[in-house]
């Protein structure tokens, strides 16, 4: 058998590396060698506006506008290694300020636009931020008020009008010289950061390198079959690693033309662009399908929609009724994938070309090598056991051996390291492989939450509730929906002189609005008596979905694994109705 490596190995073979063997750098790999190669005059991103109207730029002119920004940036004293972050909707500035930020070496993120101010101080904190790209709007209404205590934050650079304490990013851009030679930049520098969350504490930033770039272009290669000519979709925001890994990176590395929409989900829209723009291939979530099939099959059927070649989606299970409907409704089934945050590229799928199995994820691609295992505690310390045969359930791990691995989660070592045990890299994911190697998604063995394809810390959402004066203890849990696959459900106790009603709870959620933003603001919000603890004192969220889904506590068993949590049986949940 080939081993594994051979497969990464080939592709970065069609890769160019920075000219005169000075190392690896993206930004040079998405537009620079294009444009090297004679394709600059190629449409690289097509901005869809809300009224429609398209704007696009080549790729020679996407090199030249990121190249001045990289001066920019080493003029503000921007040195490789400091966080270069944007805040902004998706304009042609984020996508420039991405490509520059990469070229003048400095670590990328974007916060998501619909976070409120508590999730974007909290990420700028993290990550020690230097540069902020903002919009106006967005930086005075989520920034602005808490600039005093991220001592990082050296500049911000204003999308739009010029705020207090801004320098304005058109006037610097026009400003500087569009030539830029990157400098030598070592494949396993720092490149990315992109925030996820587990069950406890603060957000993680996984740390991703400029090697990554190989795993998004083999995988985009192979599991979206893009190839020059094509004009591709990904619909995943950039606030989000989807938007950044297959929005930016890989349909720019592999030479095709990508389409970003500026609207907001609407299904005639998304018909219409697949149609105008001849979409050949789409990248999108189970949530945005869903949302397709209940618009019906009479408005897909007023498009003419034939220029769909592949069609793939990632973030949450794939169901086989959305296969169905897709052959039916769009020509083409659709191919699912399964990746994170962490593994930075795409490591299972049902391939393009090969028979689609609906409900399963696919097999692993041919530079992954996945394992079914199962934890084991012995001696206080942790051990895997690889579960060999067919049908079994078990956590998803993986040998940590492709280019798009996450390399840390900045300033914690100890949790980048707890990833880890006996050579593995552990997912949090609980899967099924059968006989003829395709996996299943089961579940996850932790308490995240996945709502609309977003991965939601539950521990986030419940600080934010704790700061309201009214609130002694809180629980959020993610509930089964229709569409959304799981909403936010906060289950809260109050303090003494406080009384549950339906303006508390109203008031409750508008506090968490407010903090967090309506992406991540629990949905519902049920009042409780008490919660259920461990012995340990921790409140147990596996009891109050038990709950919510009216499951004896024995049924979600599963979940015991990751948590580590001892039930305390003598306290079950007490929920009150209102
Ligand atoms: C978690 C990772 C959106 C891409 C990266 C998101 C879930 C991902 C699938 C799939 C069922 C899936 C897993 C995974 N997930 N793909 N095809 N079927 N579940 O990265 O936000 O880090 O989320 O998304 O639970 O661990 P992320």
């Amino acid at each position: 058998m080939e081993p594994k490596t051979d497969f990464w190995r080939t592709a970065a073979q069609d890769l160019d590396g920075l000219p005169g063997d000075l190392g690896l750098n993206i930004a040079h790999e998405a537009v620079d060698r294009h444009v090297a190669r004679g394709a600059g005059e190629r449409d690289a991103l097509r901005f869809v506006d809300r009224r429609g109207v398209v704007r696009a730029f080549t790729y020679a002119e996407l090199s030249k506008q990121s190249s001045a920004f990289a001066n920019v940036l080493i003029g503000l004293g921007v040195r490789p290694g400091d966080r270069v972050f944007a805040l902004a909707p998706r304009t042609p500035e984020l996508y420039i300020a991405a490509l520059g930020a990469l070229k003048a070496r400095a670590v990328f993120s974007v916060l998501f636009a619909s976070f409120g101010p508590e999730p974007i101080r909290v990420r700028l904190l993290k990550a020690g931020v230097k540069v902020l790209v903002a919009e106006d709007t967005l930086y005075q209404r989520k920034v602005a008020q808490n600039r005093h205590a991220i001592p990082s934050l050296r500049h911000v650079l204003s999308l739009g009008a010029l705020v207090p304490g801004s320098l304005s990013f058109a006037r610097l851009l026009g400003a500087a010289r569009d030539g830029y030679a990157i400098a030598p930049t070592h494949p396993d520098e720092p490149a990315l950061i992109h925030f996820t969350s587990g069950t406890t504490g603060a957000p993680k930033a996984a740390v991703h390198v400029h090697r990554a770039v190989i795993g998004h272009y083999a995988t985009a290669r192979l599991a979206l079959a893009l190839a020059p000519g094509d004009v591709y979709w990904c619909t995943a925001d950039p606030g989000w690693v989807t938007g950044v890994s297959y929005g930016l990176i890989a349909p720019l590395v592999c030479g095709v033309t990508s389409i970003v929409d500026q609207g907001e989900f609407d299904a005639e829209r998304w018909y219409r662009i697949i149609e105008q723009e001849q979409v050949s291939v789409l990248y999108t979530s189970p949530t945005a399908i869903r949302m397709l099939m209940r618009a019906g099959p009479e408005l897909a059927a007023r498009f003419n929609l034939r220029s769909l070649r592949v069609v793939a989606s990632v973030g949450e299970p794939l169901h086989a009724d959305a296969v169905q409907w897709a052959r039916a409704t769009l020509g083409v089934p659709i191919h699912d994938t399964w990746w994170q945050t962490e593994t930075g590229a795409i490591m299972i799928a049902n391939l393009p070309g090969r028979d689609v199995i609906p409900g399963a994820m696919g097999r692993p691609l041919p530079g992954v090598e996945a394992h079914v295992v199962r934890r084991r505690e012995e001696g206080g310390t942790l051990h895997l056991d690889r579960i060999e045969g067919a049908d079994v359930s078990g956590e998803l791990a993986l040998i940590p051996s492709w280019p798009s691995m996450f390399r840390d989660y900045h300033d914690e070592p100890e949790r980048y390291a707890q990833a880890f045990c006996d050579g593995l890299y552990l997912t949090g994911d609980l899967v099924r492989r059968d006989a003829g190697g395709a996996f299943r998604f089961l579940g996850r063995a932790d308490e995240v939450i996945k709502s609309a394809g977003h991965l939601i810390g539950p521990f986030e959402i419940e600080s934010a509730l704790l700061a309201h004066p009214a609130v002694a203890e809180a629980g959020v849990i993610g509930k089964p929906h229709a569409v959304s696959g799981e909403v936010t459900k906060a289950f809260v106790t109050l303090k003494p002189g406080f009384e549950a009603s339906d303006s508390l709870r109203r008031q409750l959620i508008g506090h968490a609005r407010k903090r967090l933003g309506p992406a991540l603001a629990p949905r519902e919000l049920a009042f409780a008596d008490s919660l259920p603890h461990t012995k340990s004192g921790k409140i147990m969220r596996r009891v109050l979905r038990a709950h919510e889904l009216g499951l004896p506590l024995g049924d979600l068993s599963a979940s015991d694994a990751a948590d580590g949590a001892e039930p305390d049986a003598t306290e079950p949940p007490s929920v009150q109705s209102t």
